[in-house]
């Protein structure tokens, strides 16, 4: 059967219709319930919807499994199906249907035959999302990895994503900011190139955008009129004065351009659509929040008070939508946000990447979107969360000298560790290092960071470790790096030794236990994408990456390659490295991760 490659897709659909053929109503209500295999000897899939249905259907669960499998069609696929235990359906995919799936990921190395979803989506990644001005920290760096995995996932599958960088551009900050800037550094805005304001415009260096909010913030604390004049600049803004907005805009040019560089270094694509954005639908927000009947006063602020949730002291939780002073909050403008998404996005689903800490954050505002309606029923939002990004020692992430870590500064320092070690290696080779391998080198070390942080569970704490990330031993980019140009190498030799005189393509052949279980191994890929579409954690392709490796290197240890006993059997062995190589190379791609052909 043409299952696009989802074997378990298509079995649960065949279950599902068997439950119906088999029990009528009772089938129809139950779950399918097939799940991969714990156990080689269990075959490739498990399915327990008998035991589930024992009850309901006042019966033996081994007789359910015999009625099941009876009405059951997956003969294109699988063998016989076996119960076993007290009705476990075990089922084991046939070597012809494994023979075939090889041959046609084999003929398709840039999708691997997997076919895009049936039921594409339109899906919001808000990802990234650091604040002008500020530091852009190592949390906003896992933000822009896990999420920019995410987009490439869920684009591979066929859906349409849009990738939102949701930076932090307006609020009462900008006050102080713009006043610093007009009363420090007045030539900055001398010139009149307001928009694309140059990092040094009006050839004025204002140097360090952290620093400068740093001396901006000190002088806001003390000094009670700057703090007044701070308020005006504030009002201003809002009231959309020329003058201010030029002032805001060259501000916010010069953090981009600062954000900018992470992306590139990290070749990660994403729109910015900041908090401004959304600055004139705050008012209808409030509007329909009070039509809703959802508003509420509480100490001069309007709010709107949460369901099933308790402060600490036992009082209700309250999300304050507008302050005293008029002004509105970060959660109104993800209201306002969510209603656009909703809208004009007619979005499906949207993801929040953000840290665990903001968890509280989300729960209240889609409750808030759902019970208002600025949410319909129909999207999803689902907010990803993760740990913390820790130093060695599981405390807080600094350098030596306790200051906080520069992103470009870690990238470099992962880069220039990767490029030593490589050094290294080479010298004992007596070889030196070229710019070919300087580029290797690069790849190698912006790919151990990506790496470190995806094979963690991510909503795990994670320690940052370059020695651990840019090993060779384990589950690291340098290891399946390394894998990858390993098989690249079997390959190369594969090819330029005696010609193989099979059919094309060849027979798959699968007898050998290593080939066997590598081949059902390489098939489990469009299932670990699928899981990862629904629960969004990446550390399961890291794992199954790992995982396949294995499988590899013990199937290249039993089973001799170039030296197989016929040419048959060679090119069937070959076929079979380079599926995996093209598996690993499309899953570290799905990572954002480059391979490379020779290490
Ligand atoms: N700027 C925020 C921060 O640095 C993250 C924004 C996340 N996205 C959102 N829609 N709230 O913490």
């Amino acid at each position: 059967g043409d299952d696009g490659g989802r074997p378990k897709d298509y079995i649960e659909a065949a279950v599902r219709q068997a439950l119906v053929k088999a029990f009528g109503e009772a089938g129809a209500a139950a779950a399918p319930m097939v799940t991969a295999a714990t156990k080689p000897e269990f075959g490739d899939y498990q399915c327990n919807a008998a035991m589930a249905l024992a009850k309901p259907l006042n019966a033996k669960p081994r007789d359910i499994a015999q009625q099941l499998i009876d009405a059951l069609e997956v003969a294109d696929l699988c063998d016989p199906p076996d119960i076993a235990g007290p009705g476990f359906i075990n089922l084991r995919l046939k070597p012809e249907y494994i023979q075939s799936r090889i041959t046609a990921m084999l003929e398709d190395e840039s999708r691997l035959a997997i076919a895009k979803t049936t039921a594409p989506q339109r899906i919001v990644v808000d990802f990234s999302s650091p604040n002008i001005a500020k530091e852009m920290h190592v949390g906003h760096l896992r933000s822009t990895i896990i999420g920019d995995t995410l987009c490439r996932v869920l684009e591979f599958q066929g859906h349409d994503v849009l990738r939102l960088n949701h930076v932090g551009d307006w609020g009462t900050q900008f006050g102080m900011l713009i006043t610093y800037l007009k009363e420090e550094v007045p030539q900055a805005l001398a010139d009149g190139d307001g928009g694309e304001g140059s990092i040094t415009a009006g050839e004025v260096d204002i140097g360090d955008l952290v620093e400068f909010y740093k001396k901006a913030k000190e002088r806001f604390d003390g000094d009670a009129s700057f703090k007044e004049r701070s308020r005006a600049e504030v009002v201003r803004l809002q009231a959309g004065d020329p003058d201010v907005l030029r002032a805001w805009r060259l501000l916010c040019d010069l953090s981009r351009r600062e954000f900018q560089v992470i992306y590139d270094i990290l070749g990660v694509k994403l729109e910015e659509r900041g908090e401004s954005f959304y600055n004139s639908m705050l008012g209808g927000v409030i509007e329909e929040l009070r039509e809703g009947g959802l508003l509420q006063e509480s100490e001069g602020a309007q709010v709107v008070f949460i369901e099933g949730a308790k402060n600490r002291d036992d009082s209700a939780q309250a999300l304050i939508v507008q302050k005293t002073d008029g002004g509105y909050m970060y959660s109104t403008t993800d209201l306002a946000a969510v209603k656009q998404r909703a809208t004009q996005e007619r979005a499906d689903r949207v993801l929040y990447v953000t840290d665990s800490g903001q968890a509280s954050h989300f729960d209240q505002v889609f409750q808030v979107a759902r019970r208002s309606g600025l949410a319909p029923p129909s999207l999803q939002l689902q907010h990803v969360p993760f740990g913390l990004v820790q130093g060695e020692d599981g405390k807080k992430f600094k350098t030596r000298s306790g200051d906080t870590v520069k992103l470009k500064d870690l990238l470099d320092e992962a880069v220039r560790i990767a490029a030593e070690d490589m050094e290294k290696r080479l010298a004992e080779e007596g070889r030196g290092m070229g710019e070919e391998e300087r580029a290797v080198a690069r790849k190698v070390g912006l790919g151990a960071v990506k790496y470190a942080d995806l094979s963690m569970n991510r909503e795990s704490n994670y320690r940052f470790s370059y020695a651990k990330m840019l090993s060779l031993q384990g589950n690291t980019a340098p290891y399946m790096m390394y894998a990858y140009a390993r098989i690249q190498g079997i390959r190369r030799r594969a090819t330029t030794s005696t010609p193989i005189s099979t059919s094309d393509p060849p027979r798959i052949v699968l007898e050998h236990p290593a080939e066997l279980t590598l081949a059902r191994t390489l098939l489990r890929l469009p299932e670990v994408l699928t899981e990862l579409e629904r629960d969004l954690y990446p550390n399961r392709l890291c794992e199954y990456l790992f995982d396949l490796s294995q499988r590899f290197n013990q199937f290249y240890e039993g089973c001799p390659v170039n030296a197989a006993a016929t040419d048959e059997l060679r090119a069937s062995r070959v076929a079979l490295c380079s599926v995996t190589a093209a598996t690993i190379k499309l899953s570290l791609g799905l990572l954002g991760i480059d391979v490379v052909e020779k290490l």
